[in-house]
Formats: C-alpha cells, sequence, structure tokens
C-alpha cells in the first residue's frame, strides 16, 4: 500500500494491540493465549492485517533488509507464531540470538522484574547488575577485563580501538595494521566492514579505513609472509559464521597465535556469533584450546535482550584509559540482567554441553539429508548447534529458504550457497528431526521448481 503524507494514516487500534498501563510482572511472564480456536471470521482479519502490515513496513522501514513477507507476533521456545497465526520452527532464532529460545520463562521474569527496579543509569557511575555480570564472565571465561557495549559490530569497534590504542600507548603509532580473513564478518560500522572479508559490504561508503589486509582464511604461511613489526592485530573468527559456516581448520588458530606472539601483535577472537555455547562449548575458541588477547561477543550474550562485550586480557586494561571509548546504554542494568540470566539459564539447564550433543545430532541428519539430495547439496558443516547445508553450485538458495519457510522452517543463508542452521540451544531433538524433515520436503519441492 503507497500512501500520500496527506492521506491519513491507518487507525493504529487495527495494527496495534493496546498495551494495558500496569501489567504485572507476572501477568507479563504469563503465557499469551494459544493461536489456535480461533473466532468464526477471525483468520480473514488477521490475513487483512498482515496485509497492512506488510504494506506498512514497506512503505515505512529504509528498505536496507531484504525482508520475507511474513509478520511475527509471538515465540515460544523454538517456535515464532505470524500474524496468521501459522507457526514455524524457527532454526534461525534471530541469528544465532535467541539461546533460550523465545519467551523462556526466567528472561520474562528477569527482564520484568529489572524494568520496574532499574534500567540504565549511565557508566559516570556502577550499577549493580553490570559489576556481577562482568565478574561472572571472568570467572566462566577467565578474561579479566571487560567492555559493554550494545551489538557485536561495536564490540569488534572497540576491539579494533583498543587494539591501536594499545600501540599508539606504547610509542609505536605506526603499527596498526590489521590481519583479517577472506569471508569474514565483523559487522557493519566502517572499521568492521573494513575488517570484513567481503569488499562488497564496504562499496560505495567512500575511502576505506586504512591498514586492514585480508589473507585466505585457514593460510597460515599467508600470514606468515603478511607478518611484521606494522601488523598490530590479527582478527579471525573461529567458525566463520555469515561467510559460510566454516570451521577454523585445525590449528589454524593455534598457528596465530604463535605466529601474533613471535611478532609482538594482538589476537582478537569474534565470538559474536561463535559464543555462548553456539558451538558446544562457551567461547567456540575453547575446541581449540587457543587464547587470545581479545575476544568480542554479543548476539546470545542477552538471549534477544541486544549487548555486546569485549573481554580482553589484564595487561590490556590499560589500553583504553578513561575517555578515550565508551557508550551510552553499554552495561546498562536491564541488558546486564537479562545476560547473566542466560549464563545462569545455560549452566542450569546444562545448555552448552547440550548444544554439542544436539549439535552432532543435527550434523548427523543434515548429512544423511545432503546424501538424499546429492544434485541439490554437496554436504553439511559447522560446529555444535552453528550448522549449514552447502547447496551445489547453481541451485538457488533464496528459494530453497522460501520453500522452508513455506513448510514452518526458518533458516538463514550463509556464504550464498549455505542454508545455515542456527536453532536455539533449548532445542529439542525432536524438533531437530522435524525441521530437518521440513527441509527435505522443501528441497523435494525446489527439485520441482528447478525442472531437475
Ligand atoms: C562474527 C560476527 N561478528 C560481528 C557481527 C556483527 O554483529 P551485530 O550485527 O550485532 O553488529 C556478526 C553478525 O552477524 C557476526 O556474525
Amino acid at each position: 500500500m503507497s500512501r500520500t503524507p496527506e492521506q491519513p494514516l491507518p487507525a493504529r487500534s487495527s495494527l496495534v494491540p493496546p498495551t494495558r498501563p500496569s501489567a504485572s510482572a507476572a501477568e507479563l511472564a504469563a503465557p499469551p493465549e494459544s493461536d489456535a480456536g480461533q473466532a468464526p471470521g477471525a483468520a480473514s482479519s488477521e490475513a487483512e492485517t498482515t496485509r497492512e502490515l506488510l504494506a506498512e513496513g514497506g512503505a515505512h522501514l529504509l528498505g536496507n533488509y531484504r525482508q520475507a513477507p511474513v509478520v511475527f507476533r509471538r515465540g515460544e521456545g523454538s517456535t515464532l507464531f505470524d500474524t496468521t497465526g501459522k507457526a514455524y520452527l524457527d532454526f534461525a532464532a534471530g541469528v544465532a540470538v535467541n539461546a533460550l529460545g523465545h519467551a523462556h520463562p526466567a528472561l520474562v521474569a528477569t527482564i520484568a522484574r529489572q524494568a520496574a527496579k532499574l534500567m540504565h543509569v549511565s557508566n559516570y557511575f556502577y550499577n549493580e547488575e553490570n559489576v556481577l555480570l562482568a565478574a561472572e564472565l571472568a570467572a566462566k571465561t577467565g578474561y579479566p577485563r571487560v567492555f559493554f557495549c550494545n551489538s557485536g559490530a561495536e564490540a569488534n569497534e572497540a576491539a579494533f580501538k583498543l587494539v591501536r590504542r594499545h600501540y599508539y600507548a606504547k610509542g609505536d603509532a605506526q603499527r596498526y595494521t590489521f590481519l583479517s580473513f577472506d569471508h569474514s564478518f565483523h559487522g557493519r560500522t566502517l572499521a568492521t566492514v573494513t575488517l570484513t572479508g567481503n569488499a562488497s559490504y564496504s562499496e560505495g561508503f567512500g575511502p576505506k579505513l586504512e591498514g586492514v589486509v585480508h589473507l585466505p582464511f585457514g593460510d597460515l604461511d599467508a600470514v606468515r609472509a603478511a607478518m611484521g613489526p606494522h601488523v598490530a592485530g590479527i582478527f579471525v573468527e573461529p567458525v566463520q559464521g555469515e561467510g559460510g559456516v566454516l570451521p577454523a581448520p585445525e590449528g589454524f588458530l593455534a598457528g596465530l597465535r604463535a605466529l601474533a606472539d613471535e611478532h609482538g601483535a594482538l589476537l582478537v577472537f569474534d565470538e559474536v556469533q561463535t559464543g555462548i555455547g553456539r558451538t558446544g562449548k562457551l567461547l567456540g575458541s575453547e575446541h581449540d584450546g587457543v587464547r587470545a588477547d581479545v575476544v568480542t561477543l554479543a548476539k546470545g550474550l542477552g538471549g534477544g535482550f541486544p549487548i555486546g562485550a569485549m573481554l580482553v586480557r589484564e595487561e590490556l586494561a590499560s589500553s583504553l584509559p578513561p575517555g578515550t571509548h565508551g557508550s551510552t546504554f553499554g552495561g546498562n542494568a536491564l541488558a546486564s540482567a537479562a545476560a547473566r540470566t542466560v549464563l545462569r539459564v545455560l549452566e542450569e539447564e546444562g545448555l552448552i554441553a547440550a548444544a554439542a550433543e544436539k549439535g552432532a545430532k543435527l550434523s548427523a541428519l543434515l548429512g544423511e539429508l545432503a546424501a538424499r539430495h546429492p544434485d541439490l547439496c554437496s554436504g553439511e558443516r559447522g560446529r555444535g548447534l552453528l550448522r549449514g547445508v552447502v547447496l551445489k553450485p547453481g541451485i538457488d538458495a533464496r528459494l530453497a529458504l522460501g520453500l522452508a519457510r513455506e513448510r514452518g522452517l526458518l533458516l538463514t543463508i550463509a556464504g550464498g550457497t549455505v542454508l545455515r542452521f542456527t536453532p536455539p540451544l533449548v532445542v529439542t531433538e525432536a524438533e531437530l528431526e522435524e525441521g530437518v524433515r521440513r527441509l527435505d520436503e522443501a528441497l523435494r519441492a525446489l527439485r520441482v521448481e528447478l525442472a531437475l
């Protein structure tokens, strides 16, 4: 629906349910009404509401995303419900964000309780939840110092600045070059698109930031050849997520650690996607037994509430002295309380070890699926619950994604050719089986569409 500015806005009440003025925490935490058993005529009015919402979204959202024609209203565990009441298995989970699934009672209760207590005070002061979260992250990861922000890009931006400022403070301002890798993804700010190893993300935004060199992922010889006294830091994802769900080859992270040490450079692990249990360990780099100097986190840390973090070794704590970096919202009490609850629930429910087991199950299911469709798929790969089905060259991943969505399965595309699975860590084995069954159906339909 396109509307001229003179036309009245549609009655808001037709789109936005009224909010009750003073819902208690218990009311907020109560399960929402069922989507089943709608009154007669409800389905057509829901379809109309959905059409209106899609039209309004198309008219007023910026248009920088390629959004699927579906509008979500609520979620529960691994399931999302759209505005027509249709249920989907959500194996996108907000792109590896909703670690506890949707509406986890503990997270819902924490956010409601904390919102009623204290949301935000700024970083001119300490807040209790933030101090406790910093201490808990330090204890769990062994990295003793934390800077908080609101997203993965901000965490990486902080790391970029910390590394450069570290050498500047040591009187070595000429040491500012970063090495990062082809097909990496580090965010959408100017520094992080420059680090990102895909030129399309930084095209058209004017002169690029100087001092970033991209190398083939996994190629230690290339890294060795690029090292020198000008290299300040190496940025790497333990598993390249957006680039196509590519785990670092065995020995690669250890090799980077050795080269960084040999040349006096710093090693940064971007664990925005791999962190917080996604791969079956708290940090993805734990699989390799390698420690970085700086680790960045976001996505799963807040379970859907925005928060990012940069963890550093003690020696780097003084690299960003007061006044050199900051964030108004970073580390606010509400986000910190949410993250503390995510960490607690992951531990109490044993979800990180379970992610390794469920990941093995998913790997087996996807391997069988790929073998059943050898004309469409070349295999599966990943670590823990960050996995992908690799489509053969020329197979339209976007079409496959849409066919899966029609069958009630939400996935994302990584690296152009990979159907990526990042289900909530609370996903059940039965849900994994059902999701793979739906993808199987979608691939059969794809074969028909492509007339193969
Ligand atoms: C490895 C990695 N780093 C950074 C980012 C950017 O995070 P955000 O979108 O929260 O800024 C992402 C997002 O996909 C990511 O996967």
